[in-house]
């Protein structure tokens, strides 16, 4: 395993009390296409350096010992895009899961999907399952990649999933509680999300992990994806150190 290289400026990660920070960080990777239109480039060019953001992000998530952290890359929605666009982000997955298995796998990132099957181009479904399968001893970080991922389409697949196992008899209506729900998400051995993060502005969800999400943290930040890095992410974890959370409670 090799350690994070640290980020170009040298900066160190805050020193943060473990107890406040969150197990679970959820993040939007929004705002490509306005970073590129606003450099006068094509919406594909933002897609490309929101590459270099998330491998940032991400050793900057290991050397802070963030155990979980989500990464919504594709939504069941965004095959509403451009056909130009689908096709470049499909391709572009495929080719950014193959050239930087090796190094996630040298972090010690274990990789899992999140989403449906579908219409996913098959090169990327055997990507994110190769990513999956030669991470799965990894435990340094689990790096949850969400592709052709949708809450809504997760919560209904889980419904479907209960609905089998009950006309299959293996399991009572009577006995479907939220707890037994939690064990037909994608993956149940996730965390719910402590820290839902998002950058370009957006304050709203966009269907991302929204079973998990029920009482997680929102950080809206005022700065597109492609030019996020570690120390944005240090910096909402400034921000989720001063929340109090009550989940429902009293204080
Ligand atoms: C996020 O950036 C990437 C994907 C949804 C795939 P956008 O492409 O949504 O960029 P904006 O929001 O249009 O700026
Ligand atoms: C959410 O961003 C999806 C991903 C980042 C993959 P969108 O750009 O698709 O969401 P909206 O359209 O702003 O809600
Ligand atoms: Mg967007």
């Amino acid at each position: 395993m090799v350690a994070p290289s640290p980020h170009p400026s040298g900066a160190l990660p805050p020193e943060l009390p473990v107890e406040t920070l969150p197990k679970h960080v959820a993040i939007v990777m929004d705002g490509n296409g306005r970073w590129a239109k606003a450099r006068g480039l094509p919406r594909t060019e933002g897609h490309k350096q929101g590459e270099f953001s998330l491998f940032d992000t991400i050793e900057g998530a290991i050397e802070v010992d963030i155990p979980y952290l989500s990464a919504y890359a594709f939504s069941t929605e965004n095959w509403t895009r451009s056909p130009e666009e689908v096709r470049f982000l499909m391709g572009f997955s495929r080719n950014v899961l193959r050239n930087r298995r090796d190094q996630l796998i040298d972090l010690g990132v274990r990789v899992v999907w999140s989403g449906r099957r579908g219409r996913l181009w098959k090169g990327v479904i055997s990507e994110l399952e190769t990513a999956e399968q030669m991470s799965r001893h990894n435990s340094k970080l689990v790096l949850q990649f969400c592709v052709n991922y949708g809450g809504q389409a997760e919560i209904a697949d889980a419904a479907a999933a209960i609905a089998r196992d009950a006309v299959a008899g293996r399991i009572n209506p009577d006995r479907v509680n939220e707890k037994l729900f939690a064990k037909y998400l994608y993956h149940p051995e996730v965390p719910p999300v402590d820290l839902f993060l998002r950058p370009s502005g957006e304050q709203r969800l966009s269907n991302f992990l929204l079973w998990q999400s029920s009482y997680a943290e929102l950080v809206s930040m005022n700065l597109l994806w492609p030019d996020f890095n570690r120390l944005h992410l240090w910096q909402a974890l400034e921000q989720y150190a001063q929340r109090h959370r009550r989940f429902g409670g009293t204080p």
